[in-house]
């Protein structure tokens, strides 16, 4: 019998977990567990977590393999940091290149559905966070998926999309990408809806990286996933996550999009840090 506590956090998806101390090493049960729950709710949160980065590399590695993050080219960085508060306490304010940079979080995405094989879960845990703003907001494709009628799903199924990180960053600032960064992130196809290997359940995947979808033109391709984005991020639809101190959550990209929203850079801190599990394989070798 199971020691954690559940709670609903969206009638869609999403759960908050109590009963666990995620900073030390999981039993087997607690593994397996924890990944039946990102399969059922996508989204979980083990809020009042005491980590460090040591921790949450630990964690992440009981979960897979941690994905290398991909703006550090020739070395390897398993972390990536989400808010303006440096590694040595310093602030960065709204008007600097990094801040800016990280506004592209704002548009809804799957996080590096760009890379060959795209991420599996990703890993936050919040350690400073704004008194006001900086929400993140998530939706299930997998529910924006059922809600499709047969004929649609049927017309969907079959395609392939093409992310390309360079499209998506090229909204930010023109010069967003480094010409090395961008050289290591080739366009990438992935099919448009993805199958979960331990469920069956199907979901759409696309987001802002999606260029276009392949046998259509570019604006047709993108006007498509640009309605199904609309379809799926209707307010009713959206788990929107205000982080607190404390709080480790899992998500799971295979199957969520989730865009940030803005907070005042120049008034509060934030201090999150992000590992990820990488995916099994790329979604054109994932069983329909
Ligand atoms: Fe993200």
């Amino acid at each position: 019998m199971s020691q954690l506590q559940y709670e609903e956090l969206h009638p869609e998806f999403g759960a908050s977990i109590r009963g666990v101390d995620v900073s030390k090493p999981l039993t087997p049960e607690l593994t397996k567990e924890i990944n039946a729950a990102v399969d059922r709710y996508s989204f979980v949160c083990f809020p009042d977590q005491s980590m460090d980065d040591d921790r949450q590399l630990a964690l992440t590695r009981q979960l897979g393999n941690p994905e290398p993050s991909h703006t550090s080219v020739g070395k390897t960085e398993y972390f990536g940091t989400i808010g303006n508060v440096q590694k040595d306490g310093t602030v960065l304010g709204s008007t600097h290149k990094k801040t800016i940079f990280l506004t592209g979080n704002n548009m809804w995405h799957s996080d590096a559905s760009f890379k060959p094989v795209p991420a599996f879960l990703s890993i936050m845990c919040a350690y400073e966070t704004p008194a006001e703003g900086g929400v993140t907001m998530f939706v299930s494709l997998r529910a924006a998926y059922d809600r499709l009628s047969p004929a649609r799903k049927a017309e969907l199924d079959p395609l392939i999309t093409i992310h390309d990180y360079v499209f998506s960053r090229s909204k930010v600032a023109p010069d967003a990408v480094s010409p090395e960064i961008a050289a290591s992130l080739p366009p990438v196809r992935q099919r448009l809806v993805r199958t979960n290997p331990a469920t069956g359940a199907k979901n759409l995947f696309l987001g802002s990286h999606v260029r276009e979808i392949e046998g259509m033109s570019p604006a047709a391709g993108r006007a498509l996933i640009d309605g199904l984005t609309e379809e799926a991020i209707q307010p009713e639809h959206i788990y929107g996550h205000a982080w607190q101190p404390g709080d480790v959550v899992l998500w799971d990209n295979r199957c969520l999009l989730h865009a940030g929203a803005a907070y005042d850079a120049d008034r509060f801190r934030r201090y999150m840090r992000q590992t990820r599990v990488s995916g099994a394989c790329s979604t054109l070798e994932e069983a329909a």
